[in-house]
């Protein structure tokens, strides 16, 4: 993937360093980030919308990959901001993002989160449900202010991915349903409030979605709705998005499609219904999460302890696991590896690789065929960048692994690696305790 080679040494190299000479560096886990990778993903979508002629916006989706030197990056690059929570709203905040390029998600948010968004002044904000519609409606009210929203439907689309990520589907905990009328009774009221400001309507139908045919189908469920509102109300949108969702290769036979290829389907799509309905072309936003980040990441781990049970299997464990990639335990999500310092060297076992987390559940790759391992090889897993740091986790009281951007031969660190203090660092000791010691 992108500026990965194999240098004279026989090392993996990406973005012009030496995996090996990270690993020393900054310790294992490492996860280690190809800026130029993420920058060029940036631009692929940037790039075929400008192609569309549509107004746009991409909106990075943060929760698969949230910290500041990610934000920073993304408002390099010209890009929106989709923030879930106020976890990443502050994020964003402090990394100085442009406010108004933020909009905010999430089908729960709290009085506090949408305060700290209002105090904010962000673009927009993304409305899942009745409550929140009045809730939102009743606080702009008291600010005296008009707050941009645009709604979220469920459209009743099955992209063809894992159940746990697929959520445009009608019996899903997101949205205002299409099939049973709430979705064009809530934009009527967003559209008649006084204090709303009704952009137009949002769907997000999955992840890691390969084939556009989801996509189409959405676009054509949420311009009928668009059309049912003009009929009854006369609204017409200014803003349209489509969500994100499109896929990545992690292993061989995943076919994700490039980028001009999904936002061609799409905006052909959005011009001939829409223009079917006499409803004027709005701005076309996407929020791509997984496809910006996913396979600009590598995670590096040091081999530790091996197994081998004749005629069964041989396990080589990391230093890491489901503590760093939750993935494999939670989706059964597949990966490649390759020993970053026997590049060179071909593969002549099949292994699994094993976390070193206390439980079965915690492996990283089932049969994956590797050069001889020993202890101290350094593994590296490719496509790591989307949904790993992001759902890493204190599980065994592990550390959080540190975060490096690399580029031209310069490694940068953007998230220091936890210590042991950092994981104790909310306890507290009861008082008798205290007193105790
Ligand atoms: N917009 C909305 C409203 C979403 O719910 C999501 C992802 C995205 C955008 C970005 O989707 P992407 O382009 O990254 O596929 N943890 C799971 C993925 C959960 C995705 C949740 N929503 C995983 O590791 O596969």
């Amino acid at each position: 993937h992108g500026t990965s080679r194999v240098n004279e040494q026989g090392n993996l190299e990406i973005g012009g360093c030496d995996t090996t000479q990270l690993a020393a560096q900054y310790g294992t886990p490492l996860y280690v980030y190809d800026e130029a990778q993420i920058r060029s993903k940036c631009r692929d979508y940037v790039e075929a919308f400008r192609k569309s002629g549509f107004a746009f916006q991409v909106a990075y989706a943060s929760k698969a990959f949230c910290t500041m030197a990610m934000c920073k990056l993304v408002e390099e690059e010209g890009l929106s901001l989709d923030v879930v929570s106020g976890g990443e709203l502050y994020t964003a905040l402090q990394a100085g993002f442009p406010v108004e390029r933020i909009h905010f998600h999430g089908n729960n948010k709290s009085l506090d989160e949408i305060v700290m968004a209002l105090d904010a002044k962000i673009g927009c904000f993304v409305v899942d449900n009745f409550y929140e519609l009045h809730l939102l409606d009743h606080l702009a009210a008291e600010r005296g202010e008009k707050v941009s929203v645009l709604l979220r439907v469920t459209p009743g689309v099955e992209a063809h991915t894992h159940e746990y990520i697929s959520t445009g589907q009608v019996d899903s905990k997101f949205g205002f349903d299409v099939k049973h009328g709430q979705a064009l009774e809530a934009m009527k009221f967003a559209h008649e409030s006084n204090h709303l400001h009704l952009l137009g309507v949002h769907s997000h139908i999955g992840s890691q979605i390969f084939e556009t045919d989801g996509f189409i189908v959405a676009v054509q469920k949420l311009t009928e709705l668009l059309g049912a509102a003009k009929d009854s109300f006369g609204f017409l949108p200014e803003v349209l998005n489509v969500g994100g969702g499109f896929g990545i290769r992690y292993v061989d036979g995943d076919t994700p499609q490039p980028a001009e290829t999904y936002i061609k389907a799409i905006t052909d799509t959005v011009k001939a219904e829409l223009n079917a309905r006499h409803i004027p072309l709005p701005e076309l936003w996407i929020e791509p999460g997984r496809s910006i980040v996913g396979d600009a990441g590598t995670t590096l781990y040091r081999i530790g302890s091996q197994k081998e049970i004749p005629n069964v299997r041989k396990y080589i464990a990391v230093d890491g696991g489901m503590t760093d990639n939750l993935r494999p335990a939670l989706y059964q999500a597949e990966y490649e590896a390759a020993i970053a310092n026997k590049m060179n060297e071909a593969a002549t076992e099949v292994v699994s690789i094993a976390g070193k987390c206390c439980e079965s559940g915690d492996m990283l790759i089932w049969d994956v065929k590797l050069p001889a391992a020993v202890a101290g090889d350094i593994l590296a897993v490719p496509s790591t960048g989307a949904y790993g740091y992001a759902m890493s986790n204190n599980y065994n009281r592990i550390a959080r692994p540190a975060v490096v951007f690399v580029k031209e031969g310069e490694s940068e660190l953007v998230v220091k690696r936890e210590s042991y203090a950092d994981v104790v660092g909310h306890d507290l000791l009861p008082k008798r305790a205290q007193l105790q010691r």
